[in-house]
């Protein structure tokens, strides 16, 4: 399927019009650069909703991305830092937790992924001062940033020892991802004692991220890792399923416990705020919504059939997705809501709100124009899968306005993107506005536009997903297209061929 670039469209009329045909909105109403400047410029003060009273500098926030680049051990490499000092440089002050840090071996979601344990503590230490230096080198002034360290188990998607190996640890049997991913009929299910156990080394994570200064941890709940699937585990018996109560005691019990522990640290949460079901790689590779339920036992729909777990429920509701309706194919925001307003109640201070997961619904988490290798051709236009972050986040924050939210999914919108930002800003729909993707191909996206610095056009993110096709494919992560150190590394031979097999 082709769709109109979003670089064709030069007057807000005619993206006006795009929107029109699509049914989506996007507001773009303020349409002067001083404006613009003067919205995403604007402070954003924690008082009253945080521990410390403090305000953030700006309205820009890096989103965590990670570049599958650490040492085995969970240290950073000079490709880590590399990032890092972007995002110090980007003058973004919200630095939304960096990356996925795992909070012990198993849980990292591949070898290279970073950890905190008492042999990093040096190397993330440093990691921070190269980011503050740099932000301090940018704009002179740090005590209007805001860093976090994003908390991680990687569960079903955890391949910590092997790249391509997974050892998922699961917290029930999920009727079409168990098949998906080969888990086998037998694979084990986390015990409450071992979950228990998982809390335990959160709260010892999160002491150790105040020890290293960090100013909250988020304890990540997207993208279909550990926490994620807590919130779809409505079939599992005990104290961490069934009811929201249970799927969320993992958060309540180890916010409780960083309570405790480290007080003066604040705890944000990455959600997936909603999902879908899972999707296949349908006729001329077009992504499509997984059948539910399956018409056969034996169906194709989700490569490799469906469980028996199902074959033994014949369900015919789709309960998996948090956020979803019951058949997996819209959404019913009534749960995610009653989850931020139990957020609020446990002294959580600020979320950032994503969707669905990279591994079985990629176009959701990221609106691209290029699938991924593991992915598919994009099913709908990539702006409606913005229209989508950015509409879902404003039925949250009307819903739950004392959370401080920050959003994501932007990055597809490339030029419009400061004044798609500065509208939403405007409208109160959103408190700040992460960047994913563009901070890998153009980190001083922010620091250019707020100076009043025309955007460099050559170096906007225009969603080839290499910074995704690489890792899948055992390689670093970053902007291969546009980022010149990435640009003339050999892996770019390498990717060049994966991607002409597609
Ligand atoms: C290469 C890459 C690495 C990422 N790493 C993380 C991560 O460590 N933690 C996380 O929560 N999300 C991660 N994400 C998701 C992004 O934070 C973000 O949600 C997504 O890219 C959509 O935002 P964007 O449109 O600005 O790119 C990653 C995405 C990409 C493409």
């Amino acid at each position: 399927m082709n769709f109109r670039r979003l670089s064709a469209y030069k007057t807000p009329s005619e993206f006006q019009e795009q929107q029109k045909n699509l049914q989506i909105e996007i507001p773009i109403h303020v349409e002067q650069l001083e404006a613009q400047k003067a919205l995403l410029s604007k402070p954003l003060p924690l008082r009253e909703r945080t521990i410390k009273e403090r305000t953030i500098g700006n309205r820009f926030a890096v989103l965590p991305m990670e570049g599958w680049d650490g040492t085995t051990d969970g240290r950073p490499t000079e490709l880590t830092k590399a990032r890092w000092r972007h995002f110090g440089q980007s003058t973004a002050k919200l630095i939304w937790g960096g990356e996925a840090v795992a909070v012990r071996p198993d849980g990292r979601a591949n070898p290279n992924q970073l950890m905190i344990s008492p042999d990093t503590m040096t190397d993330l230490e440093e990691l921070k001062q190269i980011l503050s230096k740099a932000h301090e080198e940018a704009c002179g002034q740090t005590d209007d940033l805001y860093i976090g360290l994003q908390l991680t188990h990687s569960g079903r998607f955890a391949r910590p020892y092997n790249k391509n190996k997974l050892e998922s640890k699961i917290l029930y049997n999920h009727p079409l991802l168990d098949n998906k991913f080969q888990l086998g009929e037998h694979h084990p299910i986390l015990s409450d004692s071992e979950i228990d156990d998982l809390i335990g080394d959160f709260i010892i994570a999160a002491k150790r991220a105040a020890e290293l200064g960090f100013d909250f941890v988020d304890i990540k709940h997207c993208h279909g890792y550990l926490g994620h699937e807590f919130l779809s585990a409505v079939d599992r018996p005990g104290k961490y399923g069934g009811s929201l109560e249970n799927r969320m005691r993992f958060l309540s019990s180890i916010v409780a416990g960083i309570r405790s522990e480290a007080p003066q640290l604040d705890v944000g949460v990455r959600l997936s705020s909603a999902d879908l079901l899972p999707f296949v790689k349908g006729e001329n590779n077009l992504g499509e919504m997984a059948t539910w339920p399956p018409q056969t036992p034996n169906s194709e729909s989700l490569k490799g059939g469906i469980s028996s777990n199902l074959e033994k429920q014949e369900q015919t509701e789709y309960r998996y997705a948090f956020g979803g309706n019951n058949h997996g194919s819209g959404f019913d925001l009534s749960e995610p809501i009653a989850f931020l307003q139990a957020c609020v109640k446990l002294g959580i201070s600020l979320v950032c709100l994503s969707l669905g997961c990279p591994y079985y619904n990629p176009h959701l988490t990221r609106p691209a124009m290029f699938p991924p290798s593991d992915g598919y051709l994009p099913p709908e236009d990539p702006l409606v899968g913005v229209a989508r972050h950015i509409n879902i986040a404003k039925s949250l924050k009307q819903m739950v306005p004392s959370l401080l939210m920050v959003g994501s999914g932007y990055s597809y919108l490339q030029e419009w993107l400061p004044q798609v930002a500065a509208s939403v800003l405007q409208l109160g729909w959103i408190d700040s506005v992460g960047l994913g993707r563009m901070m890998l191909s153009y980190p001083q996206f922010p620091s250019d536009f707020l100076a009043g610095r025309e955007l460099q056009r050559k170096k906007i993110c225009r969603t080839f997903s290499d910074c995704t096709t690489a890792p899948r494919n055992g390689m670093v992560s970053g902007c291969y297209p546009l980022d010149p150190e990435y640009k003339n590394r050999p892996e770019m031979i390498e990717l060049a061929k994966i991607k002409s097999k597609k």
